[in-house]
């Protein structure tokens, strides 16, 4: 299956992106693999005729909005981000009532009818940076409350409001699955996505985007690590890093819906093309603006 989709990518000048929870197979075939911030900039950058995106929906539709002439394809286009819709009716425009000043920060793992009403989209290894930068004392942060909370923690001058909405695989991890991992291994640092809930930030040795774990656990003298964020990310751990060992909380935290990105899926998007990420124009014109201004301000 690798060699045929090697020799389909190169007939049909196709190049694959993964995410780091992209089954460990996936990755080894993609072209880039990354964070969602690096793979909103190399979706823009990228002179393919087909993108093949294997992640979730909003990855895949922000590939689209950001590159409307290039053949978006995602291997199973059911792959969803749960927390991607959760955002109630009618909260935004109610918080535009209450704060005349109000800026929407809106985290990349959004619908495309959400980035539409917002000001500007954020990834985890740039929210921090991008929400300072605001002129705006009045932040509504949607949809993650985890990441809004660890924003607001590092960012005090702000007033951010947070909404209801989580990324369930993160918010299942608990601190004392954490404390039980350090207590059968007391010298491993703990490496945290902000999506986990602040008692678990609260005890890590570093929060970071997956991006940044990766690259904590490489640079770090620590030779034991205790990783708080989606599974995915061991694949690339433990090949940058063959001495050094990983434990996650348990039960192991697992996207399922990431989990649908196979070689078979991917081998079979690429020989039909036949699940085409469709954003509609004046949808996607909303959604690029809060985009496009996100690679503007983290640069
Ligand atoms: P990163 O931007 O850190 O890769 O996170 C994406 C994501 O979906 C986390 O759950
Ligand atoms: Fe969404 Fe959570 Fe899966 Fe990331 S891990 S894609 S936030 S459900």
């Amino acid at each position: 299956m690798k060699n045929q989709i090697e020799q389909l990518k190169r007939t049909k000048n196709a190049v694959i992106l993964a995410h780091y929870y992209a089954p460990a197979e996936v990755q080894e075939i993609a072209d880039y693999v990354g964070d969602s911030f690096y793979l909103a900039k190399i979706a823009k950058q990228c002179d393919a005729d087909i993108i093949v995106f294997c992640g979730v929906q909003f990855m895949g539709e922000s590939a689209k909005i950001l590159n409307p002439d290039k053949k978006v394809l995602m291997p199973d286009l059911t792959a969803d981000c749960p927390m991607a819709h959760m955002v109630a009716d009618g909260v935004i425009e109610e918080m535009h009532k209450q704060y005349a000043d109000l800026a929407v920060v809106c985290y990349i793992n959004s619908t495309a009818a959400l980035k539409c009403k917002s000001d500007v989209c954020v990834t985890s290894s740039n929210a921090v940076k991008i929400v300072r930068s605001l002129p705006n004392q009045n932040i509504f942060f949607i949809p993650d409350r985890n990441l809004g909370s660890f924003v607001a923690e590092q960012v005090p001058e702000k007033n951010i409001i947070l909404n209801d909405g989580c990324c369930p695989t993160h918010a299942k991890i608990t601190a004392a699955q954490v404390l039980a991992e350090r207590e059968k291994h007391p010298n491993a640092k703990v490496l945290t996505h902000p999506e986990c809930i602040a008692s678990v930030v609260e005890i890590s040795d570093y929060i970071g985007s997956t991006a940044d774990i990766i690259a904590y656990a490489k640079n770090s003298e620590a030779t034991e690590f205790i990783i708080c964020t989606e599974d995915g990310v061991d694949h690339k751990l433990i090949t940058d890093n063959p001495d050094k060992r990983f434990y996650y909380p348990d039960p192991r935290p697992c996207c399922t819906d990431m989990k649908l990105n196979t070689l078979e899926t991917v081998l079979s998007v690429l020989e039909k093309e036949d699940k085409e990420v469709i954003v509609d124009d004046r949808i996607r014109q909303g959604a690029l603006v809060p985009l496009e201004r996100m690679l503007e301000l983290a640069k």
